[in-house]
């Protein structure tokens, strides 16, 4: 196929700025089952994430008696793609679950819980670019919403060069055809950008580009933050205002 045309009059394809973010919505608290959960939009990308823990580790030879394991599992529905996904883990979401595992972990306090197994499911139910940053995002909210103690927020944004621009949050159509795709994930701790918790890169940058890069996820990232925040906040509001709900078992 041709390479489409992703810059029009300094605009991308869907009308943005370079330095825009996509559309986000944020929800915590969506599954009943999970111990903690969070449903998240960016763009056409649809994430649902569930965490299950701190509880038993099983295997019990996985356990450790000093601190929690932390399992990440990053899964594609077969329905989220253009071209229908089999089913189950390939190399890719192997490779996604172990990063995002990676960069959750020392966020996680997991010496608070010695034995205790901590699972975080991610599924990606519509994909759009960007997956593994929309999932991470979704993920530590959902560990918020499961009360694990967290020295503070991960939060996640790709950034691409598309024809010669460095720009925030690529579609797919940016992330197909552009020159460079940089994942990126930060620390936040007390509304401050603290660390780099995951950067991955595929294509090539100058040092100058890599550094705007850098500069426009970290902005990117800090409104991310807040609509996290917000969604955690708006979840506990309404935890104190609701009547206990009956158990409907049947
Ligand atoms: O999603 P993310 O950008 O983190 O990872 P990627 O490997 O760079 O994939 C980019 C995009 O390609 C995904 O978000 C999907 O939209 C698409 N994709 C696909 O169409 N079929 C796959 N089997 C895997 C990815």
């Amino acid at each position: 196929m041709q390479k489409p045309k992703l810059i029009v009059d300094g605009k991308r394809l869907d009308g943005r700025g370079f330095e825009e973010l996509r559309p986000i919505k944020i929800e915590a608290g969506v599954l009943k089952r999970a111990d903690g959960s969070c449903y998240l939009e960016m763009g056409k990308n649809k994430i649902i994430a569930a965490v299950y823990g701190p509880r038993e580790v099983h295997p019990r030879h996985l356990q450790d008696p000093s601190k929690a394991v932390i399992r990440y599992r990053y899964n594609m529905a077969p329905f989220s793609v253009e071209e229908r996904k089999k089913p189950g883990p390939d190399r890719r979401s192997v490779e996604i679950s172990k990063v995002s595992r990676e960069a959750l972990e020392p966020v996680i306090m997991k010496e608070l819980f010695p034995r205790s197994g901590i699972d975080v499911f991610v599924e990606v139910l519509q994909a759009d670019a960007g997956t593994r940053t929309a999932c991470l995002n979704a993920a530590s909210v959902a560990l918020i919403d499961a009360g694990v103690a967290m020295r503070g927020m991960v939060t996640s944004v790709a950034v691409a060069k598309v024809e010669g621009n460095i720009v925030l949050d690529p579609m797919k159509e940016e992330d197909n055809y552009g020159d460079a795709d940089v994942p990126i994930a930060f620390l936040i701790r007390n509304d401050r950008i603290e660390s780099i918790a995951l950067l991955q890169m595929d294509g090539r940058l100058t040092l100058e580009e890599m550094k705007k890069a850098m500069e426009l996820a970290k902005k990117g990232a800090m409104q991310i933050y807040r609509l996290q925040r917000e969604a955690i906040m708006k979840k506990y509001m309404k935890e104190e205002t609701e009547e206990p709900e009956e158990e409907n078992e049947q």
